[in-house]
């Protein structure tokens, strides 16, 4: 009987049909009530007990094989499309390909990188562990700066002078030491400090600088080329505002506000009623940190700006906490799935 039962199921499994009429005659054959299948049923009977369970088992395969089998047969003739008796549909919708999205630091770094590749500057990289030379010293850090204490800078053990760097101004000094004026160049990048991670610190973040050295540079370009970037990133309709400020390696040094993404100006709880929100620290570079990275100072002037991207994209798309953009949460990413 077992030997029988197996021999169906090959012959089964080899069936072919043409068309419906030649399924259904298969069907007839094998599992109608008269059909060979069912025969086997009524021979069942006289099955020893014993062998019972197994030869129950087998039947049952076999019948759901010539099932499967001969709806296929069926469902295949039903088509008779032009790809032979495939069952499957070629005109079906696909399921959508849910596709990544851009981190929104990137988002909003690509689109600083595209406003200032517009007017002419190229990018610039320089290492993230860093020595203090290019961190400090050669941008006019006096020795006791407060900057380089273990507050703010992380330095790697057993050699005091090597650091992360805590600001891409690193990379002003890294191409003035190569290169020669005119120089026009943007760097983004990450850098370390050292600062308990809280939803408004963290102890890395990521800066854009730029450098602009050649001769007769002076502090109403900067100006203007800070306006037309913040009219951009921000709006036509966007003021700014330079408030003089200090940093070592620029002089004269300012910070610039821009007027209030949320209320235009007029006061809010981002601005904190004033109307303005800071965005970047710049200035004219000192003549002596010309000097030092080997840049006559006598024939050549400069301005740099420094900003956080962090703190730009916050900005743009009111994120409250800094740790989302290092926890890569992915519905927090899904958000920007459609910002380019
Ligand atoms: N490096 C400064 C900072 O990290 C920003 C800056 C860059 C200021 C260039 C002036 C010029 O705060």
């Amino acid at each position: 009987m077992i030997e029988k039962i197996e021999q169906l199921m090959q012959e089964i499994s080899a069936l072919h049909a043409k068309n419906a009429q030649e399924a259904e005659a298969l069907r007839i054959k094998y599992l109608s009530k008269k059909g060979e299948i069912s025969q086997l049923m009524n021979d069942f009977r006289s099955v020893p007990a014993e062998l019972k369970k197994e030869v129950g088992m087998k039947i049952n395969q076999l019948k759901s094989l010539a099932q499967e089998k001969i709806n296929a047969l069926k469902e295949g003739a039903g088509e008779g499309s032009a790809t032979g008796s495939s069952s499957i549909d070629l005109t079906r919708t696909p399921y959508p390909i849910t596709l990544g999205s851009r981190h929104p630091l990137t988002i909003v770094k690509n689109e600083i990188v595209d406003i200032f590749s517009r007017l002419g500057f190229t990018l610039a990289e320089g290492p993230e562990v860093e020595d203090d030379w290019h961190v400090y010293s050669s941008l006019n850090f006096a020795d006791d700066h407060p900057a380089r204490d273990m507050q703010d800078t992380f330095f790697v053990e057993a050699h005091p002078d090597i650091i992360l760097r805590s600001h891409t101004s690193s990379v002003q000094s890294r191409v003035m030491e190569k290169t020669q004026p005119p120089i026009r160049i943007l760097c983004p990048g990450r850098v370390y400090r050292n600062e308990a991670v809280s939803a408004r610190a963290h102890c890395f973040f990521h800066q854009i600088e730029g450098l602009y050295v050649d001769k007769n540079v002076s502090f109403t370009d900067l100006k203007q080329v800070l306006l037309l970037f913040a009219q951009e990133l921000f709006g036509p309709d966007t003021k700014i505002r330079l408030r003089p400020s200090y940093f070592p390696f620029t002089e004269p040094s300012a910070e610039m506000d821009v007027s209030c993404t949320i209320c235009g100006g007029k006061g809010c709880s981002m601005c904190k009623g004033s109307g303005w929100l800071e965005i970047l620290g710049c200035g004219m570079v000192d003549p002596a940190v010309l000097d030092a990275n080997g840049i006559d100072s006598s024939i050549y002037t400069g301005y740099a700006f420094g900003m956080g991207i962090e703190r730009i994209t916050n900005l743009k798309y009111q994120v409250k906490d800094l740790r989302m953009f290092s926890e890569n949460d992915v519905r927090f990413l899904d958000e920007f799935t459609s910002a380019r």
